[in-house]
């Protein structure tokens, strides 16, 4: 309801400017007892990746680079939220303008590039926040970190950046995101490849292995994907993911396609493209994983999710978990209450848990 008054106000101002505005809104309203009244979770717990979800619905990456806002996002309702992508080092991003949005076909196309404050950054604004302290406590916050490369990171040392986040975010993330498939850092999606993803995940599961003994505790890995693969390149990541363990698997990021916004204003700007026009494809994504993983390995649907219809849909195709970004733009709060009551309750035909 307040979303409906606030979201033409919103809707006028630059969308980056928009966007920092309800950070830094959502940032002073967290330190209100009001919002943690508010804040209460609700819907039907799920374990996933060996995690208790308090339900399927989560934020996506991206909205909260920094982790800035974790309280006042996860009062919204989420079952998780994940913020970065976090960086080693603090970078700038792209030029600005570099996020841009096409009303008309509820979607967003972004170029932010990792824009981040880097690693030390983000530790400290977890360090501060009150879910991220109940997270792994019974009924607790479950806080995603997800991780990627500096810009100025050749690809080929790429996965110095990637182990150096894991070692830095390890003890304070329910489950850490490698993130392997945003189109605006280049070549960053060369790393879905055989080679080169079989000697990442290598990597990460080592350090990964060593980190459980350090800290005396597991933390899930989950790897991010691109919507942009053909069914034989799913099959060869899904395969991937089964031969090193991968705890679990999050499709899709955006999409370089622009079909579905022909004629858009906007239509031609470079970057990933979110929101509406990406629910079928990346759907389709989701059902490919599922056969290939056989149930092995569990999958969070992300793309295009604009109504609890289309988060249950996640699931039908064989998702476990959902997360929502675009449309939480589009539609406010709501869309979070009514994604968790359309998947609250559903089982699939073969859970079957998978821990
Ligand atoms: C402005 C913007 C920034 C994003 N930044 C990130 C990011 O830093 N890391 C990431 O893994 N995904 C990022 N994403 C992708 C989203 O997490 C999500 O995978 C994608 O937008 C599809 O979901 P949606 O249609 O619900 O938005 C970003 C998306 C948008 C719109």
């Amino acid at each position: 309801m307040l979303y409906r008054l606030a979201r033409p106000f919103l809707f006028a101002l630059d969308p980056e400017f928009a966007h920092d505005l309800t950070i830094a809104g959502l940032r002073s309203a967290q330190r209100t007892p009001l919002l943690h009244a508010c804040g209460a979770t609700a819907g039907t717990p799920v374990r996933v990746m060996g995690i208790d979800f308090p339900n399927r619905v989560g934020l996506g990456a991206g909205l909260d680079k920094n982790g800035e806002a974790i309280d006042g996002l996860a009062a919204l309702g989420f079952g998780f939220v994940e913020i970065g992508t976090v960086t080693p080092r603090p970078q700038p991003g792209n030029p600005k303008p570099r996020l841009f949005r096409l009303p008309e076909r509820q979607a967003i196309i972004n170029r932010m590039g990792f824009n981040n404050l880097g690693v030390e950054a983000l530790i400290a604004n977890v360090k501060k926040s009150r879910f991220a302290a109940r997270s792994g406590k019974a009924g607790g916050g479950v806080l995603g970190i997800n991780i990627g490369k500096n810009f100025d990171t050749p690809i080929a040392s790429a996965a110095r950046d990637y182990l150096a986040c894991l070692e830095r975010v390890y003890p304070f993330a329910s489950y850490v995101t490698v993130n392997i498939s945003s189109p605006n850092t280049q070549n960053l999606r060369q790393l879905q490849e055989e080679d080169e993803l079989d000697a990442l995940l290598g990597d990460l599961k080592q350090t990964q292995a060593r980190l459980a003994d350090r800290h005396g505790r597991y933390v899930p890995l989950a790897l991010k994907i691109a919507p942009d693969l053909d069914a034989d390149q799913i099959g060869a990541i899904a395969a991937a993911l089964r031969r090193h363990r991968i705890d679990g698997v999050i499709a899709t990021n955006t999409t370089v396609g622009r079909s579905g916004i022909e004629g858009s204003v906007h239509a031609d700007e470079a970057g990933g493209l979110s929101g509406a026009p990406l629910f079928e494809k990346a759907t389709a994504v989701v059902a490919d994983l599922a056969r290939a993983l056989q149930g092995e390995i569990p999958i969070i649907g992300v793309g295009g999710i604009l109504s609890g219809d289309q988060a249950r849909a996640k699931l039908e195709a064989g998702a476990q978990l959902v997360q929502i970004y675009t449309g939480l733009i589009y539609r406010g709060p709501e869309l979070v209450r009514e994604c968790i009551k359309a998947t609250a309750g559903f089982a699939h035909g073969s859970e079957g848990e998978r821990g």
